[in-house]
């Protein structure tokens, strides 16, 4: 079966994580600010707070944003449930909105028409790592006094106007989970300028304690803290980090296989009949997965596609038809009929030109014999 996604790791990660075990310090310390480190160099950002999911990060965005009860965010339907929950998580209310249906990134002036007084915060997502109409959204932000949070779970490495997503917005939120562009096996990150809302983060991802374990033990009253604000055990582990700094080490190949892919499927399928490819920009895309839109018989190929022994996904079921959502649920007409033509291709670095080829031939003829 030819997989949906597979990180690339080996034994330069296994040896970084024995570096860890020699140290026997497990939990947060010097891996994880070595990793945030990185990230905020690679990135170009002041701030990078590593924590323990994409999730995590989302939610402690939210909350160091001061988004909580009685407050609205304005959020695309068609996302991962991992951008709603946290909305849920600090008490306020997921206002769905629309997504354009070239892109599957947020369609700007449906979000525009939602804003109520109860906005506190936009959340858009780069959806397959392709950056949303981030300027328009920031503009926004700033004239309707409304928090912008970017959830960049797809988008590490993806650039905007050469400035690298998260490097620019008020806070974005990473996630290096395992199938992810960079992978720490699970983790995340929220990246931000501003160094107050990176104390109030730094100090959410454990517990609201002012000063982090290791700070402590290093200090000589190594036994003192204080509990300053509400807070979660959302901190990245050593473990998780030293994984991810093997990871970064060779990012830029990553990037540079994953684009590779998809032109060549995008090259392949534009001239494939009932397909419709995503637009895309290809100097500021960090391919996450690749996604088409079928216009008919999408649960019909999906099987097809298994038959031949090819891994599918749908990024996403809709979060306004899922049961727990329903009493936020509006209609989206838009989303309602694209999610029923998507499905997400395999897409990893370790694809092989037989498994693209494959991928290709299959989708081709299920389109010219059996639709
Ligand atoms: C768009 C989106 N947001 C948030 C998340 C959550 O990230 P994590 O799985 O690291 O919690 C994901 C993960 O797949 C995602 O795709």
């Amino acid at each position: 079966m030819i997989p949906l996604a597979r990180p690339n790791i080996g034994k330069k990660e296994l040896k970084n994580v024995e570096k860890v075990f020699k140290t026997h310090w497990l939990g947060m310390g010097s891996f994880v600010y070595e990793f945030e480190k990185k990230i905020q160099a690679y990135l170009g950002v002041k701030h990078a707070i590593a924590v323990s999911t994409g999730t995590s990060a989302i939610h402690m965005a939210l909350s160091s944003a001061g988004v909580g009860p009685g407050d609205e965010v304005i959020v695309p339907s068609l996302t991962f449930v991992g951008s709603i929950q946290p909305i849920i998580n600090v008490g306020a209310k997921p206002v769905f909105c629309e997504i354009m249906p070239d892109t599957l990134n947020i369609d700007v002036e449906d979000a525009k028409k939602r804003i109520t007084k109860k906005t506190k915060a936009i959340l858009v997502v780069h959806y397959g790592g392709m950056p949303c109409d981030i300027d328009e959204i920031l503009k926004i932000g700033k004239k309707k006094r409304i928090h912008i949070i970017e959830d960049a779970a797809h988008a590490f490495g993806a650039s905007h106007k050469g400035r690298k997503i998260g490097s620019f917005g008020e806070l974005a939120c990473f996630s290096f989970d395992p199938i992810k562009n960079l992978t720490c096996g699970e983790g995340g990150c929220v990246t931000t300028n501003s160094a107050k809302l990176a104390e109030t983060l730094r100090r959410k991802r454990l517990l609201g304690i002012s000063k982090d374990t290791w700070m402590r033990y290093k200090n000589k009253r190594s036994w003192f803290y204080e509990v300053v604000t509400e807070g979660y055990r959302y901190h990245m582990s050593n473990i998780n980090a030293a994984i991810g700094l093997e990871q970064l080490k060779r990012f830029g190949s990553f990037i540079k296989k994953r684009k590779s892919i998809v032109k060549e499927y995008d090259n392949f399928f534009k001239n494939v009949k009932r397909i419709e490819i995503l637009r895309k920009n290809y100097s500021e895309i960090a391919p996450f997965n690749y996604t088409i839109r079928i216009k008919k018989n999408r649960d019909k190929f999906i099987q097809f596609m298994q038959e031949q022994g090819i891994s599918i996904g749908i990024n996403y079921i809709p979060n306004h038809i899922q049961p727990l959502f329903k009493e936020f649920s509006k209609k989206l007409p838009v989303t309602e009929r694209v999610w029923k033509e998507i499905v997400s291709l395999p897409l990893f670095y370790d694809m092989t030109k037989k498994q693209v080829q494959k991928v290709k031939y299959c989708v081709k003829k299920f389109m010219e014999e059996k639709l």
